[in-house]
């Protein structure tokens, strides 16, 4: 893709990765992602962020775009993960910043990735105020927002909040605006993205949603280091969502998760969903065998109930079981009610596991249910009833 102006003298200079389907464990399909980076025209050229390592070519084409990589005299590092860093020693190379500003974090980790001590590293914070000629750069850490480095930079003349990982989503397009593009789409990947990058930082979240209100900097436009800008009232639907995403507040929905082995655990977790409907809340029933674990965690992060399932295998749970939960225990949903159930042919620990790891999470647990080997019709009866239990305590819960 090439360059794009945003703004008058602002250009996206980025790179979209189409193919791009696993990061770090979060499926993109079939999305892909971009690799935002932009380019602010002015006495003093600046970049802020980089892109991914194999896309520094399609960087340096673009800036080259706008103006000679050489006169590009400041970088911005926002955020050294390398999906942001990774074009960064290539883009000293061609450029011989004057300066390259980071956060004090920043510094550190930088340090870390890469031989930059001939680098012109300068440390900024939340009380510097850089020109540039005539715009004005401010800066606001967002420690683990979602790493110790992260920290956004605020274009005051331009009202323009460029805002590293936070409010993005993988969404790879031509676009570059979100409300260019299919709204439910937008919203779905926005949401999947919290779910699965941002979920474990919700109290920092709900924090630096308050700072960037204190500071009173006005925003007209958001621009994420992935996926699409928000500008007009997609800032403040965003800056909403976001609100609402930390605060995890629960929804009248129940989402059963389960592995089988021979489909007793699948028709248990059927007459369980059965139960949840029967009792007002709508369901989500998922199969670990055809969704991918970020699919599922993009529909708990707002369920008020989460049913895992899993058949008894060699003691424990099903490997697909055992990584769903290991996922969602490391993204720390909150506010939830639990249940567990599942068949066993003999020694039926699977349940206990299935709880015990629930409980650590600090979700309300029920008591679940377990079949030895097929379940009849008595035991379906009982899966049904213990759906009803679940959505009759999460609608208690949300009446409360
Ligand atoms: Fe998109 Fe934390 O990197």
């Amino acid at each position: 893709m090439t360059a794009a102006e945003i703004a008058k003298d602002i250009y996206w200079v980025g790179a979209v990765d189409w193919d791009r389907r696993d990061f770090h464990g979060y499926s993109l399909c079939p999305k892909g992602t971009t690799y935002n980076a932009f380019l602010l025209k002015d006495e003093k050229t600046t970049l802020v962020d980089t892109v991914s390592a194999e896309f520094a070519g399609q960087l340096l084409c673009n800036i080259t775009q706008v103006v000679e990589p050489g006169q590009v005299d400041y970088i911005v590092v926002n955020h050294v993960e390398p999906d942001h860093s990774g074009a960064l020693p290539r883009l000293v190379a061609a450029t011989r910043p004057e300066k390259i500003f980071t956060s004090p974090m920043g510094l550190k980790v930088l340090k870390e990735y890469y031989d930059c001590q001939d680098w012109p590293l300068e440390v900024v914070g939340n009380d510097t105020t850089i020109s540039i000629g005539r715009r004005q750069l401010k800066f606001l850490e967002t420690r683990m927002l979602h790493w110790p480095d992260s920290m956004m930079t605020y274009v005051v003349e331009d009202k323009l909040l460029i805002s590293s990982d936070a409010f993005g989503q993988n969404y790879a397009s031509s676009e570059r605006f979100a409300d260019q593009v299919d709204q439910a789409e937008l919203w779905s990947q926005t949401a999947r993205y919290y779910a699965n990058i941002v979920l474990p930082y919700s109290t920092v979240t709900l924090k630096i949603l308050d700072e960037v209100a204190k500071l009173g900097w006005e925003v007209g436009m958001i621009a994420p280091d992935h996926g699409l800008l928000w500008r007009g009232d997609g800032v403040c639907q965003v800056l909403d969502a976001y609100g609402r995403y930390a605060r995890q507040a629960p929804a009248n929905k129940a989402v059963v998760l389960y592995d089988s082995m021979w489909h007793a655990t699948e028709r248990m977790a059927g007459a369980i969903a059965d139960g949840l409907v029967q009792a007002g809340v709508p369901v989500r029933l998922m199969s670990l065998k055809v969704n991918h674990h970020s699919d599922v965690m993009g529909e708990v992060f707002d369920a008020g109930a989460v049913l895992v399932g899993s058949a008894t295998h060699n003691n424990g749970v099903l490997p697909s079981v055992a990584g769903m939960l290991t996922y969602m225990k490391g993204l720390r949903p909150l506010n939830k009610i639990g249940t567990a159930f599942g068949s066993y042919g003999w020694s039926g620990e699977a349940l206990k596991h299935i709880t015990a790891q629930m409980a650590e999470m600090g979700m309300e647990m029920i008591d679940g249910v377990r079949v030895k080997n097929a379940p009849k019709h008595e035991h379906l009866a009982t899966c049904a009833q213990l759906g009803r239990t679940v959505g009759q305590a999460l609608k208690a819960k949300l009446a409360g």
